[in-house]
């Protein structure tokens, strides 16, 4: 499937609502650099996450309003917000040409977070994801014989064009986003499955986030992502990256987690070198998050338990395990990491499917 296959149009649709969540997710191999529009350099792989989620509801009538080009209002948890406004008129200007019968509309949209927008944890993945399913499933009542494959396939299409990793939210439990040579069908322009043919102690794999700053992100990710055009490493990243999709596929397969540990810590630290040693640089982490990844390295060589962390781009930690070890290592936050977070916060979560739709009473 091609981009131009996700073009076509009619004006069938009638009133209603629909509500759906979508997950946050965590990269293993991370996306970092972009091109054209919103076009990965690398292909990245993650886990789906499954407490943080974006609840969206989008109830939707024939327009009144004839002179908006989009015709919507957007409300973040009962609020309006002009910098999430901004993010969605510019969602819905790049995906008009694949779903041009929203302009025949009009949007009301709510979207709300299971997880405090002053965690410092990013929602874009989660609401652009859950605001896509939304519209993909309107889109199914104009096209019931929508296929299932079809549906996801586009949903992610339409959510990277929000926010490229919002790609990765729509399945679960691990997706692939960007074309690799190592895994048929991947591609650039939508995520798709890792499939059923992952070792067992992935599906059930735990990722406790240490909040150790609520504050939101100094550099945004756009900008992030545009350092990395003159990057003097920019090459270099692109066939690392390459290299650890490569090995991790295979990892994901065979359950060997030494492997594992080794190309998830590597990529969180290659991410933020890259941060860096932009032009403009910058640093995201902060002691605490230092301290903590030491000791969770220390943890592991000393106790020989599979712990391993990464990081998005901000100084918050993803704690990474087998469900097994929860109860241990539950306990090693509590007594060693907890003092380093936030007002001792922390959110424990587990890898999961994916977008739900919910019931609408
Ligand atoms: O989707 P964006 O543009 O917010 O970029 C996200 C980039 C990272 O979170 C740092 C890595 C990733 O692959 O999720």
């Amino acid at each position: 499937m091609k981009k131009n296959d996700f073009i076509y149009s009619s004006d069938q649709v009638t009133e209603g609502k629909t509500k759906w969540t979508a997950p946050s997710n965590i990269a293993l191999v991370k996306y970092w650099g972009k091109k054209s529009i919103q076009l990965p350099e690398n292909p990245s792989i993650s886990f789906t996450l499954s407490k943080c989620i974006t609840e969206t509801k989008v109830i939707y009538a024939p327009k009144k309003r004839k002179k908006e080009f989009i015709d919507y209002d957007f409300f973040f948890e009962g609020k309006y917000i002009k910098e999430f406004d901004e993010k969605i008129e510019l969602f819905f200007k790049r995906i008009y040409k694949y779903i041009p019968w929203i302009k025949n509309y009009n949007f009301i949209i709510n979207s709300n977070n299971s997880f405090p927008h002053s965690s410092g944890i990013a929602s874009s993945a989660s609401s652009m994801a859950s605001l896509s399913v939304c519209l993909m499933d309107i889109e199914r009542i104009l096209f019931p014989e929508m296929k299932l494959n079809y549906f996801n396939n586009k949903a992610s299409f339409l959510s990277r064009l929000g926010s490229g990793s919002a790609s990765r939210s729509i399945k679960g439990p691990i997706c692939i986003w960007g074309s690799s040579i190592s895994f048929e069908n991947s591609n650039d322009y939508y995520a798709i499955e890792f499939g059923e043919n992952i070792h067992s102690v992935f599906k059930t794999y735990r990722d406790t986030i240490l909040i150790i700053d609520d504050k939101m992100k100094k550099v945004s990710s756009s900008k992030g992502h545009e350092l990395m055009k003159n990057h003097p490493f920019s090459n270099q990243r692109i066939i690392q990256s390459n290299k650890n999709i490569n090995s991790l596929i295979s990892i994901l397969k065979s359950g060997d987690l030494e492997s594992f540990i080794k190309i998830v810590e590597l990529e969180a630290l290659s991410l933020h070198a890259l941060m860096m040693t932009s032009n403009p640089s910058y640093i995201l982490i902060n002691p605490e998050t230092l301290n903590v990844i030491n000791k969770i390295i220390d943890y592991r060589e000393t106790t020989k338990t599979p712990i391993c962390f990464t990081l998005d781009a901000g100084p918050n930690v993803h704690i990474l395990y087998p469900e097994s070890f929860s109860r241990k290592i539950l306990d090693f936050i509590n007594s060693e990491l907890i003092i380093h977070c936030k007002e001792r916060k922390f959110i424990l979560d587990k890898v999961g499917i994916g977008a739900k739709k919910k019931l609408i009473l």
